[in-house]
C-alpha cells in the first residue's frame, strides 16, 4: 500500500496522519506532499521523520491512494493526474462533490456504491456528513420532507490560518491582513461560512442543501440552512429541525439512532446530558441529542448534532473511505 496525504501540513492533514494511526491502516510507503513552500521539509509520522515531496514526485511515485486536503482548485487541477496513474483519490475540497460523474460518501450511508472504477472519490463537507449520519435512518424509515438547519461551526473549519487568527485575537492582538476573517472570530459570532452567492446564502449552506440531497438520494428535500462561525474548537455544533414524510414517536426515533453506525446518542436533559464539542473533540463518531418533538408543526422534530469537523467532518470520513478502497478494491 502507497498511500499519499496531500496537503499533509495542514489541519486536515494533520487529523488524518492520526486517523491512519488510530485505525491501523497499513502502509508500506507514506508520501507526504505539501505546497511548493514546504517539499523537502521532513514531517513526522509513525516515529519516521518522511521528506515533503511536490505533486509531481508524488504521481511519478504512483500511490495506491492519495488522500488530497488541500483546497478546491489544488484537487481539481492534480487529482485528475493521480486518477491517470492508477491512484485512487479520495478528495477532502469541494471541487468534485456536485460532479454527477463522481461518488459522494459517507460509508455508514453509501459505500457500498463504491466500484473498482471510482478513480475519484469526493468526501462531503464537513457540516454535511454529521448531519446526514443522524438523518439517514430517519428518512430511511419515514421520509424527510423538509430540514431547517442553524450551524454554530467551529473556526477550525477554516484551516490554519483561521486558528492563528483566533489565538492573536486572544491574546489582545490581530494577524492583519493574514486573518482569515473579515471580522474579529474571539468573543464573536459571524453569520458567515465561506463566500456569499448571488441568492444571498453562503457557499457554505447550500453545499448543506445540495450534498444533502445526493447523499440521501432525495432531490425533493426541501433544505434550507444558516450557518454561523463561533470561536469554539473542538467541532461543528448544528440544530436541526426535521419534518418527517409520517406519524412517528420519540422512543422510536432514538432507537433508531441508537442503532445507526457511527452515531452516538447522548439525551438525558435531566442529568444535563446532550452532545458538546468540547466533549466531540478528538472522537470519531457523530453526538445526537436534544431529541424532541416540534410542538408547532405535525410529524417534526428538532435535534442537536456535534461531531468534530476535522475527524467525521473530513480526516475519519476520508480514512474510512480509504479503508473499504483497500478492503475491496487493492489486493
Ligand atoms: N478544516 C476542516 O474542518 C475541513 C473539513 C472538511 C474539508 N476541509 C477541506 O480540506 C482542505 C484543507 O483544509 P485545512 O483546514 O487542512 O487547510 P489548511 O490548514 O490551510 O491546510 C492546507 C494544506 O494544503 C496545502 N496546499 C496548499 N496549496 C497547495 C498546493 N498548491 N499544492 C499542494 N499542497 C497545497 C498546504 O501546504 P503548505 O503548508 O505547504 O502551504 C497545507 O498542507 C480544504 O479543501 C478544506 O476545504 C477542511
Amino acid at each position: 500500500m502507497k498511500l499519499a496525504v496531500v496537503g499533509v501540513t495542514g489541519l486536515v492533514g494533520g487529523e488524518i496522519m492520526e486517523v491512519l494511526n488510530e485505525y491501523g491502516f497499513e502502509i508500506n510507503q507514506f508520501i507526504p506532499v505539501a505546497s511548493e513552500r514546504s517539499v523537502g521539509k521532513t514531517i513526522q509520522f509513525r516515529d519516521a521523520d518522511h521528506t515533503i515531496v511536490s505533486m509531481d514526485a508524488a504521481i511519478e511515485m504512483k500511490p495506491d491512494i492519495a488522500i488530497f486536503s488541500a483546497g478546491g482548485s489544488t484537487s481539481t487541477e492534480h487529482a485528475p493526474r493521480f486518477a491517470e496513474v492508477g491512484t485512487v483519490v479520495i478528495d477532502n475540497s469541494s471541487a468534485w462533490r456536485m460532479d454527477p460523474t463522481k461518488k459522494l460518501i459517507v460509508p455508514e450511508i453509501n459505500a457500498t456504491q463504491l466500484t473498482a472504477d471510482d478513480k475519484i472519490i469526493a468526501n462531503p463537507n464537513c457540516s454535511t456528513i454529521q448531519m446526514v449520519v443522524a438523518l439517514a435512518p430517519l428518512h430511511k424509515q419515514f421520509g424527510i420532507k423538509r430540514l431547517v438547519i442553524s450551524t454554530y461551526q467551529s473556526f477550525t473549519g477554516t484551516g490554519v490560518k483561521a486558528v492563528r487568527q483566533y489565538e492573536a485575537e486572544k491574546e489582545g492582538g490581530t494577524m492583519g491582513e493574514d486573518n482569515a476573517y473579515p471580522h474579529k472570530i474571539f468573543a464573536n459570532c459571524l453569520p458567515h461560512c465561506d463566500i456569499f452567492l448571488d441568492n444571498g446564502y453562503t457557499k457554505e449552506e447550500m453545499k448543506l442543501v445540495h450534498e444533502t440531497r445526493k447523499i440521501l438520494g432525495d432531490d425533493s428535500m426541501g433544505v434550507t440552512a444558516t450557518a454561523v462561525r463561533v470561536p469554539v474548537s473542538g467541532g461543528h455544533s448544528e440544530s436541526i429541525n426535521v419534518e418527517l414524510g409520517n406519524e412517528f414517536e420519540i422512543k422510536e426515533v432514538i432507537s433508531l439512532l441508537e442503532n445507526m453506525d457511527g452515531l452516538i446518542v447522548q439525551d438525558d436533559p435531566a442529568n444535563n446530558v446532550y452532545p458538546m464539542p468540547l466533549d466531540a473533540h478528538k472522537k470519531n463518531e457523530v453526538f445526537v441529542g436534544r431529541i424532541r418533538r416540534d410542538e408547532s408543526k405535525e410529524n417534526t422534530m428538532n435535534m442537536w448534532v456535534v461531531s468534530d469537523n476535522l475527524r467525521k467532518g473530513a480526516a475519519t470520513n476520508a480514512v474510512q473511505i480509504a479503508n473499504y478502497v483497500k478492503k475491496n478494491f487493492i489486493n
